[in-house]
């Protein structure tokens, strides 16, 4: 099997990384986000074509707020300081999520990236932030009806059509760092067939070497899609 075209990635473990050292949550962040930013380099450089970041779920805002503020400010500090990265790299940012939920400086600086690197023909990266995998289905609906769709005769193709970025591909692998083995609202609709791969690795750990590994595993396994090979 070829490498996977999109690979999700449910980036946990941060909290635990910082705990086990006595630091605080956000230094945890802040780790997490150089494993991100590795990541994004390892993507990119072995050929994967879209990778979405699950880098704030719809159910994170009851955090405390201060841990909410400084990873947003993290969120703001990637986009602006990779941009030349990007530019050298083709990287394409994209977002999922509700932006209409997210503080309108956020909002503006991932739509200003997004806008930004339109034109790149490289790897898309797809920040998911403010987002929830039944928020997006809602949203979907919502769009659907806007369009007068009779809801009697609403087919999958009508569904995925209205979803945050339709042109994007389900994702065929989502990894998990950190050790749980569940979903948490990711990818809900898009991930209906796609491979998991967990890792005990907690994520500010992560190098491209875990990347590998999780790709090389992938493509030891069978897909059949509900059908028989
Ligand atoms: C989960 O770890 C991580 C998050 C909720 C935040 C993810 C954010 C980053 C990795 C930094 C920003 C990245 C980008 C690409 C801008 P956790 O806090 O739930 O860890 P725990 O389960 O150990 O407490």
């Amino acid at each position: 099997m070829d490498i996977p075209r999109h690979v999700g990635i449910i980036m946990d473990g941060n909290g635990r990384w910082a705990q086990q050292r006595s630091m605080l949550r956000t230094q945890g962040h802040l780790e997490g986000l150089q494993a991100a930013k590795r990541i994004v380099k390892a993507a990119s450089d072995m050929g994967i074509q879209y990778l979405t970041l699950y880098t704030f779920s719809t159910e994170n805002w009851k955090r405390a707020v201060d841990e909410v503020g400084f990873i947003m400010g993290l969120v703001k500090q990637y986009l602006r300081g990779e941009m030349d990265f990007y530019r050298q790299n083709h990287i394409r940012i994209r977002h999922t999520g509700d932006a209409a939920g997210l503080p309108e400086d956020i909002a503006s600086e991932i739509a200003g990236a997004a806008a930004d690197t339109k034109d790149f023909n490289g790897m898309q990266v797809i920040l998911a932030l403010n987002y929830g995998g039944r928020d997006e289905l809602i949203r979907a609906l919502r769009r659907l009806a806007a369009q007068n769709q009779d809801m009697a005769t609403v087919t999958e193709k009508d569904i995925a059509a209205c979803l945050d970025n339709p042109d994007v591909p389900d994702p065929d692998l989502i990894i998990r760092s950190a050790g749980e083995y569940r979903m948490s609202n990711f990818l809900l609709w898009e991930g209906a067939y796609s491979e998991l791969y967990v890792s005990a690795k907690l994520w500010p750990d992560w190098t491209g070497s875990d990347l590998a590994e999780a790709i090389d595993e992938y493509r030891s396994r069978d897909r059949r899609f509900g059908g028989i090979t």
